[in-house]
């Protein structure tokens, strides 16, 4: 059942190509333009939008993170992504027509059974809203309570640590806003079909990585065995990927782990980098790219041990770091893909070279069905 690994974790993880082009799947019309139909949602309702309320809890949470800088990006919509035990609590705003809200809520969840995420949905079902729902699990609550469904098909995800699940969320995520960017006229035709064909290409690029990733995962572990804690940054699209690279870290090894903006680092995180501080950077060439290489720098000169995420070929990058897993390069949007590989792939080594549970770490469920 663990095809041959060791864990179901590890399995997950190597599945994410298969993963993605089941999620592709039927969704890029033969023109290359993305083709949602499931959601019924017509172009005078996509234009009428304002904004785009995403919640969910934990990395279904982060692949909302992601989202919200590709509706940003590609659809022109302010979006935010809310952890929906806060979303569920706080005053409710009107969201439907008559509030003059015009917000599309979307609810994201692996199992479509996470207690505060669903009392979320319904929370902005009451307020005017029809929720839709970015969801793995057929047939579960969430699927069943939304207005539209879109289908994440990541397949069963038994690790307890979310892999697969997320990489489909941020694909499936993804196509929702090239969609929305299609039918509200701020993404052409052109660059629709680019950024799908480079979409398409993602799979066969995660496959041809992913032994190498792996191997070198495994050899970098036992250099990590002294680290205290540990600090992962980012910028822009990496910001999201750092949290969740720091939850995969801390949920499967119990090491402290932070996630943080890149560029935030000088306002009080900087204080715990040193020679047992892993800090590991998601540093793809990017708008940001150099900005998050003067971070490094800062962090070089204080000892830290720096574990770095990055597009092939960056020489800077191989300079400042100690290790470097190396992405193939990709448009910026699609960096996340890729990069989440490694920080799964990180967490998973570093967990069994510590001896720890990896498939059902402590305190922890699949599943959180009480809030
Ligand atoms: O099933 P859901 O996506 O709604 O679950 C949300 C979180 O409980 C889940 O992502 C959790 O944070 C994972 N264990 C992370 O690896």
């Amino acid at each position: 059942e663990k095809g041959g690994e060791p864990h179901f974790m590890r399995k997950e993880i190597l599945e994410q190509p298969r993963a993605l082009r089941d999620t592709l799947c039927g969704r890029v019309g033969l023109d290359g333009l993305p083709r949602l139909e499931e959601l019924a949602l017509g172009a005078g309702e996509a234009r009428a939008l304002e904004h785009v309320e995403l919640i969910a809890c934990g990395t279904s949470w982060h692949a909302g993170l992601v989202a919200t800088r590709h509706l940003a990006e590609l659809a022109r919509l302010r979006a935010s992504a809310e952890v929906a035990s806060e979303y569920r609590y706080r005053p409710a705003l009107p969201l439907g027509a008559e509030g003059g809200g015009k917000a599309l809520v979307v609810a994201v969840s692996q199992s479509g059974e996470t207690a505060d995420t669903l009392a979320a949905m319904r929370a902005a079902a009451a307020g005017g809203a029809r929720p839709v729902a970015v969801v793995n699990v057929v047939g579960s609550s969430i699927a069943r309570e939304a207005e539209g469904v879109l289908y994440t098909r990541a397949g069963p995800e038994i690790s307890v640590a979310s892999t697969k699940a997320f990489s489909t969320q941020v694909a499936t995520l993804f196509l929702l806003a090239a969609h929305l960017g299609r039918l509200r006229g701020t993404l052409s035709e052109s660059g629709a079909r680019e950024l799908l064909a480079a979409l398409g290409r993602v799979p066969d690029q995660l496959e041809a990585m992913l032994p190498e990733v792996a191997a070198q995962a495994r050899a970098l572990a036992p250099r990590l065995l002294d680290k205290r804690g540990a600090l992962y940054l980012g910028r822009g699209y990496g910001f999201p990927l750092a949290l969740e690279g720091a939850l995969k870290l801390k949920e499967i090894t119990y090491l402290h782990a932070d996630g943080y903006p890149a560029g935030e680092m000088k306002h009080g995180p900087i204080a715990l980098v040193g020679p047992q501080t892993l800090v590991v950077v998601v540093a793809p060439q990017d708008r940001l790219h150099a900005k998050t290489l003067s971070n490094l720098e800062e962090v070089k000169a204080r000892d830290g041990f720096v574990v770095a995420i990055g597009t092939e070929g960056d020489r800077e990058l191989a300079r400042l770091a100690d290790a470097v897993f190396w992405l193939p390069p990709a448009p910026e949007p699609l960096n996340p893909l890729l990069a989440a590989a490694p920080l799964q792939l990180l967490a998973y080594e570093l967990s069994v070279a510590l001896g720890r549970d990896v498939d059902q770490p402590r305190n922890l469920a699949k599943s959180v069905t009480v809030e």
